[in-house]
């Protein structure tokens, strides 16, 4: 594919690409490969960068802003969202039946039976064909305006297929899949995981980062028109006119026409509930014709033409086996209950996490009981009730670690009981291990569990250091482990080791609080680990802590937590044989911002400044300034801390540069005037 040579050649690609969406995410049957579809976006972006002022704002490159939002502008809305009266059962549901044909004269209308997404809801405002306000549904009237991070989201298209005004609500979701990708992910650094989909949805669209929201993966789908009589006569048929605009619309969406059709539908969907790869809480059952959803009218807070029916939550019961101790990586012993298998809303349920040692107390669970699980709207089991103890022992908090046998200990506040032994305890390490090589950190291609487990036992490696050690021969006597597995095992090592930069490092070292975002922002600072780790010896906890906490976005939490990790002496171990075997990414500097006061302008930094060199140029790029080595006819600034080399002072004034302090160079940041 090569690059549009017109602006009507530029436009037409645009939508082009527009459409392979929405053949993705609305008819769910692409008719491109991912590799084509790459190649078609490729060739925009790069007639986009070429042609700056003629990007279109609902180019499908626009979808991930870049501009963080400090918040949400509030937006009152005409027509209110209103919420839906919950059922939960078959009479209920004949009830709500009997109420509408009442209602109607006693006329049996026309009935729509959707799936009801567990998600949040979300209105979206089309002005003749773009997407001009996206906004969450707040207290039903006043909502939030998150039209960036709407963008994000696969489905919701800047761009109708025909210039239509138009205002459609519906749901923002997670699929079962991405959302335990993500909660694993977050598990993986020790932080804490989302309940269910929906609150991870909902957490999602209003993180102020929307490049963070893009790495969240929601899709939509669309459920009312506003105004839909404008439109058409009935619901279904609004809806088809919006599929056919180009927005999802759920698939699974049926019609009934009798209280026998309605009710066979609903029974339906008792077993299709678990065949969707997202999760659905109930069916909204709908009035179809505009004109009789007006007859019916709303109470204060619900319409007489809709309701939620709510699926009740399954449950089962079955034997607890045993108590497992588990140690995960950031020392945290948390109790997870072996169970006699047991089929739960279509998975094979054999473990269940307890989550803390006071809940285990609050169960007062043990050996051989028989316990109620349920799996409702969460997707992860959990054990509501002992319904029939055994006669084994009742479970309590272990007072020493399962692995290392250091006594545990208990956050102040906190119900986690953790091993302060770190990387000094086994189980830690070989955490430790496995986290670093995974998919989203140093990212070694084929070192898993099993594989580091039978690294760890060969003894061939007993920190992340000793991975760079390895060599093709001891590797290729391992058990089941041939010498082409052995020769790809040191070359994916070696390619990680040349990809990493000092972020990636950072996180991989699986520090408590440090995920990806956060190590960025640390890496901006401070540049390579060595840097970082000079300042630790530089400078006591109570000051490495402050300056950790200067940074944007890093906070106490975060900041003790690194100090910590600096000063833990088996981390120390590991970090000088890292630094031994010369490995010190540094971290690359980020992409120069487009606007700011310092755009256009070449730095230099020299000399000693108060904070270290790399923060200052990280703090010059994001204003937009690029930063320089040496001091040229085309420099416009020097800035030049104490004790600066005679040379580069020289040079500044042999071309006429500038030459600013620290507090000149801040007036220059913070966009005030300079004095010369
Ligand atoms: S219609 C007046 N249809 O469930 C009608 N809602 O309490 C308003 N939901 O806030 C909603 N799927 O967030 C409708 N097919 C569907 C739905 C649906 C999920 C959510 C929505 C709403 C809540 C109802």
């Amino acid at each position: 594919m090569t690059s549009p040579s017109s602006e009507k050649e530029y436009h037409a690609l645009a939508e082009q690409i527009l459409e392979h969406d929405r053949r993705y995410y609305v008819e769910a049957s692409p008719t491109i490969s991912d590799v084509e579809y790459d190649a078609l976006s490729r060739a925009l972006r790069a007639y986009e960068e070429k042609h700056p002022d003629q990007v279109v704002p609902w180019s499908p490159t626009r979808k991930v802003g870049h501009t963080p939002a400090s918040e949400f502008p509030k937006v009152e809305r005409p027509v209110a969202m209103l919420s839906l009266d919950n059922t939960y059962g078959e009479d209920d549901l004949r009830a709500f039946y009997d109420r509408v044909v009442k209602g109607l004269d006693g006329e049996v209308p026309l009935f729509s039976i959707e799936p009801k997404i567990d998600g949040f809801g979300i209105e979206l405002t089309y002005q003749a064909g773009l997407l001009t306000l996206a906004a969450t549904r707040g207290d039903g009237r006043i909502g939030e305006d998150v039209t960036t991070n709407a963008r994000t989201v696969h489905g919701v298209t800047p761009k109708l297929r025909k210039p239509t005004d138009i205002v459609v609500r519906g749901e923002i979701y997670m699929t079962k899949a991405e959302f335990a990708e993500v909660n694993e992910a977050r598990d993986a650094l020790g932080e804490e995981t989302f309940k269910n989909p929906r609150n991870l949805a909902a957490g999602s669209i209003k993180l102020l980062d929307p490049r963070e929201v893009a790495k969240r993966p929601m899709r939509t789908i669309l459920y009312e028109v506003v105004d839909g009589e404008r439109y058409a006569r009935g619901h279904l048929a609004s809806l088809d006119l919006i599929r056919d605009l180009g927005l999802p619309v759920s698939q699974h969406n049926s019609r009934a026409a009798s209280w026998e059709e309605l009710h066979g539908a609903v029974v339906s969907w008792r077993d299709k509930r678990d065949e969707l790869p997202y999760e659905v809480d109930g069916l909204v059952i709908k009035v179809d014709e505009f004109a009789q959803r007006a007859t019916l009218g709303a109470t204060a807070k619900f319409p007489r033409w809709a309701i939620a029916y709510k699926f009740p939550a399954r449950q089962v019961t079955t034997l607890v086996l045993e108590l497992e101790q588990n140690v995960g990586r950031t020392g945290a012993v948390t109790p997870v209950a072996k169970l006699e298998p047991v089929e739960l809303s279509g998975t094979t349920v054999s473990r269940a996490s307890l989550h803390n040692w006071d809940q285990v107390a609050r169960l007062q669970i043990g050996d051989g009981d028989r316990v109620l699980m349920e799996k409702a709207g969460e997707i992860i089991p959990q054990i509501l009730a002992v319904t029939e103890a055994g006669s084994g022992e009742r479970f309590t908090a272990p007072t020493h670690c399962p692995s290392c046998g250091t006594a545990l200990e208990r956050e102040e506040g906190k119900v986690v009981l953790g091993c302060p032994n770190r990387l000094g305890c086994p189980a830690q390490r070989l955490a430790a291990l496995e986290f670093f090589g995974s998919r989203g950190q140093l990212n070694i291609d084929g070192l898993g569990e099993k594989l580091v487990a039978q690294l760890v036992a060969a003894d061939l490696v007993r920190d992340v250091a000793d991975l760079f050690d390895l060599t093709v021969e001891p590797l290729a006597k391992l058990e089941r482990f041939g010498k082409q597995s052995a020769q790809n095992l040191v070359t994916a090592i070696a390619a990680a080791r040349k990809a990493a930069t000092f972020s990636r490092l950072l996180s991989a070292l699986g520090i408590a609080h440090v995920g990806g975002v956060v190590a960025k922002l640390i890496a901006a600072r401070y540049r390579t680990l060595s840097a970082l780790r000079a300042v630790a010896v530089a400078k006591p906890s109570a000051e490495l802590v402050a300056e950790l906490c200067e940074i944007e976005g890093v906070g106490e939490v975060i900041a003790v937590a690194v100090d910590r990790f600096l000063r833990d002496p088996h981390a120390q171990v590991v970090l000088d044989k890292l630094a031994a075997r010369g490995f010190d990414p540094e971290e690359p500097v980020a992409e120069r911002a487009t606007d700011g006061p310092l755009v256009g302008k070449t730095l230099v930094v020299t000399g000693t400044l108060s904070r270290p060199r790399g923060e200052v140029q990280a703090r010059i790029e994001a204003a937009g300034g690029k930063i320089a080595g040496s001091v040229s006819k085309k420099t416009h600034y020097l800035v030049a801390g104490a004790d600066t080399g005679k040379t580069k002072l020289e040079a500044a004034e042999k071309h006429g540069v500038p030459v600013l302090d620290e507090a000149a160079l801040e007036a220059l940041l913070t966009g005030a005037p300079v004095a010369d």
